[in-house]
C-alpha cells in the first residue's frame, strides 16, 4: 500500500490508474485555466498567525451545515461522471462520506442514479440539480430526490452553458467512452479500471437516460447540455424551482454580493461561493478572494458555504476563518476515488481532517466552531481595492 500523506499523492496515483479522458475531465479548467489555477494558488497569499502555549488537548471538528451534524465542515461537492472515475463511483463516494460523517452531494450528471445511491447507503445525501428547460424533468428530479429521502437540494446556477474545456473536446469526452483507436489504446493500459467497468452495468448517465425527453445523444456531455440546459434562466425561474422543493435549499455558484442577496430573496437556506472549480468563467476571481465580501453582505442572514480550489485542511481552515460555515471538496476527493475507490475517498477525507485539526490547534484553537478571522493575516486588497466596486444591488 503506498504511503499517502497529502492529496497530491492521491492525484499522482489517480493519473496512472484512470483513462486520460476522465483524468483530463477532472484536472481541467475552462479556456486558459487562469481561474482554475488561481483558485488554489490564492490560498497561499493568506497566512496563519501561529500561537503558542495554548491548551490544545481535546479538540473538536464537529460542526453543522444547514442544521445537519457533520464530523467536520467539509462536504463532498457534486461531481459529474464520478462513476467513470471508478466503477460505481457515486455509491462508493457516498459510502465513504457516510462513514466519515460528512455530507455527500450527488450530481444530476452522475452515472449511478439517485435511486441507486439511496438503495446502497443508509444516511440521506444531498441532491444537486442543474437548471434545465424541461419543467416535467425538473419536477420529477425533485420528486425523485424527495422519495430517496435526500436531506437537501443544491441548485447550481452557474452553468446555463458549459464553459469550454479544450481537452474534453479534443478527447471526445462521453459516458460511456466512445471507442476510438486512441481511447482504446489508452484504456488498455488501465487494466483495473477496465475490469471494474466491465463488472458493472452503471455506465450511462443514470439520472438522465430514460428520464429526459428529446435528448438525441445522452452520452455526450456537451451535446446534452447544449440541448437541455436553460440559457434563459433568471431569478423568477429559480423561485419556481424553490416551490418544487420544500426541503433545505442550497444555491451554488455565487461570486457576487448582489447575486448572494438575490439568492437570499428566493428563499435559499444556504449559498455556495463557488466558481465551479474554475470550469465556467475563466478570468473570474478566485473563489477565496470572492468569499469575504459575500459573507459581509449576507452572512448574518444566510449560511455561506465555500468551494473551489481546496486541496488541504489548511485551505479549509482559511475559508472558515474568512466566514464560511462549511466547505466542499471536488477534485480532492475525485483523486482519491480514481486512485483507490471508496478507500481512496476515505483517505482524502482523512488527509484533510488531520491537516485541518492540527493547523487549527497550532493557531491556538480547540473547537472549529470558535475559529474566526483572527487566526489569519490577510493582505490589504486581498478581496477589495478594485478600481470599481460593484454598485449595491
Ligand atoms: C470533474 C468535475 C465535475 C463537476 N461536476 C459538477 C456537477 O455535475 N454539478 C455541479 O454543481 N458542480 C460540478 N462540479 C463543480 C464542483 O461541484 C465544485 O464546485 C468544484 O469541484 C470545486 O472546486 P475543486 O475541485 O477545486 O474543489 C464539478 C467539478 C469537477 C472537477
Amino acid at each position: 500500500m503506498p504511503v499517502i500523506t497529502e492529496i497530491e499523492d492521491l492525484r499522482r496515483i489517480y493519473r496512472r490508474r484512470v483513462p486520460k479522458m476522465f483524468y483530463d475531465y477532472t484536472e481541467s479548467g475552462s479556456w486558459s485555466e487562469q481561474t482554475f489555477r488561481e483558485n488554489s494558488s490564492d490560498f497561499d497569499d493568506l497566512y496563519f498567525r501561529q500561537r503558542v502555549a495554548v491548551d490544545m488537548a481535546d479538540r473538536s471538528l464537529n460542526s453543522q451545515m444547514i442544521g445537519q451534524d457533520v464530523s467536520m465542515p467539509v462536504a463532498l461537492a457534486p461531481v459529474g461522471l464520478t462513476g467513470m472515475q471508478h466503477w460505481d463511483g457515486e455509491i462508493k463516494a457516498a459510502k465513504a462520506a457516510e462513514k466519515f460523517g460528512v455530507p455527500y452531494s450527488l450530481s444530476t450528471m452522475s452515472i449511478c442514479s439517485i435511486e441507486d445511491v439511496a438503495a446502497n447507503t443508509s444516511k440521506p445525501f444531498w441532491m444537486q440539480v442543474y437548471t434545465l428547460k424541461d419543467d416535467d424533468f425538473m419536477q420529477r428530479l425533485f420528486d425523485r430526490a424527495k422519495e430517496a429521502k435526500c436531506s437537501a437540494a443544491i441548485i447550481t446556477v452557474d452553468l446555463q452553458l458549459l464553459g469550454q474545456r479544450h481537452r474534453d473536446l479534443k478527447n471526445g469526452l462521453s459516458a460511456p467512452p466512445k471507442l476510438t483507436p486512441k481511447s482504446v489504446a489508452n484504456m488498455m493500459t488501465k487494466v483495473q479500471w477496465g475490469m471494474g467497468m466491465l463488472s458493472t452495468k452503471r455506465r450511462f448517465f443514470g439520472n438522465i437516460v430514460g428520464h429526459a425527453k428529446g435528448v438525441s445523444d445522452p452520452s455526450s456531455l456537451s451535446t446534452w447540455t447544449a440541448q437541455a440546459f436553460d440559457q434563459s434562466l433568471d431569478w423568477d425561474r429559480i423561485r419556481e424551482f424553490r416551490k418544487m422543493w420544500d426541503g433545505p435549499l442550497i444555491i451554488k455558484g455565487i461570486m457576487d454580493p448582489r447575486d448572494a442577496r438575490k439568492a437570499l430573496n428566493v428563499g435559499a437556506d444556504a449559498i455556495v461561493v463557488s466558481n465551479h472549480g474554475g470550469r465556467q468563467l475563466d478570468g473570474a476571481l478566485s473563489a477565496i478572494r470572492a468569499l469575504e465580501p459575500i459573507v459581509e453582505a449576507v452572512g448574518d442572514k444566510i449560511e455561506v458555504h465555500f468551494d473551489s480550489g481546496i486541496r488541504s485542511g489548511q485551505d479549509v481552515l482559511k475559508a472558515l476563518a474568512l466566514g464560511a460555515k462549511g466547505t466542499y471538496i471536488g477534485r480532492a476527493y475525485v483523486y482519491g476515488l480514481g486512485a483507490m475507490g471508496q478507500e481512496g475517498v476515505t483517505r482524502s477525507l482523512q488527509v484533510i481532517e488531520k491537516e485541518l485539526d492540527m493547523s487549527m490547534a497550532l493557531c491556538g484553537h480547540r473547537d472549529i466552531k470558535g475559529v474566526d478571522r483572527d487566526i489569519l493575516m490577510v493582505p490589504k486588497g486581498f478581496s477589495d481595492g478594485w478600481d470599481q466596486e460593484p454598485p449595491a444591488a
